[in-house]
């Protein structure tokens, strides 16, 4: 394959790792990314990756203008959709923004793929969506029914992709349930760099290991869980990438909509990823217990058979792997080291 992929959110987390591999399989890559939670110079560090660049155009997802232009430039021959907004707390706090940026932009994005005639299409969707008394582990088939705002945009988004593959066959579409991502490039050049504040766990869990921060808040430790303290299903963000090549190789075989898991099958607690954290690193994340967060599920984790047999995908990293690696970029990446902040 040598065709072009449009990559939106290719410069934030998942979307950098997955434009890493596809430079390096000497695909073309565009990117599209208005740079909200990521940095300029990830096209950069791409190309210290792979040694092959990246076109990167800053714009918004909801510019139907900029969209056009882009994709008639370039006619590529499938589209990554990684934009959105991704924060479960949040989403409660401003569903307009949620809905807006992730179903509203992405309705935005299709009706221009469609005047152009480019129908493969892979979705960043979530865990999320499933329904809060599923039974575990989670497969596709389980019951769907989101529990927040955030869940409920990426299932209101599956619903239009299966809307818009039934209207139209020739709609190819990868419905990729992420679980919990973490961990980084072994570059040490690409990983979890949101700007501002961080709101997932192994940020977090980084900045209060290096002192940077006060103690990691561990959101609920009264959950009907092992320790108390919530459970998912954590992947290392470059086995989460290499599904997302799997994927597109399955759309190239066959049409339709295709939804798989991306997990690992196994859950970890909160205090079991501090614990493994310290394993890996050799650093005791100092944590303090805290009231639960609005809009989280005590416990939840895939089972990732469908993957396996149909991609012929299966996360291999351990949770030290991920603890390992994501230390190492928040070294590399210059995060604060201390309370003084002196090395940011
Ligand atoms: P991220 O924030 O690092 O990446 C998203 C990128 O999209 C960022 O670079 C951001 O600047 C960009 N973006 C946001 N709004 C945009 C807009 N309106 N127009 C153009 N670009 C915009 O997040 P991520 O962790 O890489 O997540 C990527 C996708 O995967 C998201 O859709 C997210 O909902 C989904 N997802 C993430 C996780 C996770 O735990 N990280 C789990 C399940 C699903
Ligand atoms: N947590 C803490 N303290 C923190 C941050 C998180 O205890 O400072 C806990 C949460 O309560 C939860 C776990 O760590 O139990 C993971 O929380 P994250 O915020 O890292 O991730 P979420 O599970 O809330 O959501 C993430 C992504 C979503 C995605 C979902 C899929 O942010 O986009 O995983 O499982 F859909």
């Amino acid at each position: 394959m040598s065709e072009c992929f449009l990559v939106t959110g290719g410069t934030g987390y998942i979307g950098s790792h997955v434009c890493a591999l596809l430079l390096a399989a000497g695909r073309d890559v565009v990117i599209l990314d208005d740079l909200s939670n990521s940095s300029a110079d990830v096209p950069e560090r791409l190309e210290s990756i792979s040694g092959r660049k990246p076109l990167f155009y800053c714009g918004d997802v909801r510019d139907a203008a900029r969209l056009a232009e882009i994709v008639s430039a370039h006619k590529p021959e499938y589209v990554l959709h990684f934009a959105g907004l991704k924060a479960v707390g949040e989403s409660g706090r401003n569903p307009l923004a949620y809905y807006d940026v992730n179903v509203g932009g992405t309705i935005t994005l299709l009706r221009v793929l469609q005047r152009y005639g480019i129908r493969r299409f892979v979705f960043s969707s979530s865990a999320t969506v499933y329904a809060p008394d599923a039974v575990m582990p989670l497969t596709e088939e389980s019951p769907l029914g989101p529990y927040n705002p955030y869940g409920r945009t990426k299932y209101t988004v599956e619903r239009v992709l299966l809307d818009l593959a039934a209207g139209d066959p020739s709609w190819r579409v990868a419905l990729l349930r992420y679980f919990n991502p973490v961990g980084a490039h072994a570059s040490g050049l690409l990983g979890e760099k949101p700007q501002g504040e961080p709101n997932n766990l192994m940020p977090r869990l980084c900045a209060a290991a290096a002192g940077a921060t006060p103690p990691l808040t561990v959101f609920g430790t009264d959950y009907p869980t092992r320790d108390g303290s919530g459970v998912r299903d954590y992947l290392h963000v470059t086995d989460l990438a290499l599904g997302h090549l799997r994927a597109v190789e399955r759309l190239e075989q066959a049409a339709g909509v295709h939804t798989y898991n991306l997990g690992t099958g196994t859950g970890l607690s909160v205090l079991e990823l501090i614990a493994a954290f310290q394993a890996a690193v050799g650093i005791a994340a100092p944590w303090t217990a805290c009231p639960r967060r609005a809009g989280d599920l005590a416990e939840y984790y895939s089972s990732p058979a469908k993957a396996e047999r149909e991609l012929g995908w299966k996360a291999e990293k351990t949770a030290e792997d991920m603890c390992r690696d994501a230390w190492a970029f928040y070294l590399k990446a210059g995060c604060a080291r201390n309370p003084d902040g002196e090395s940011k």
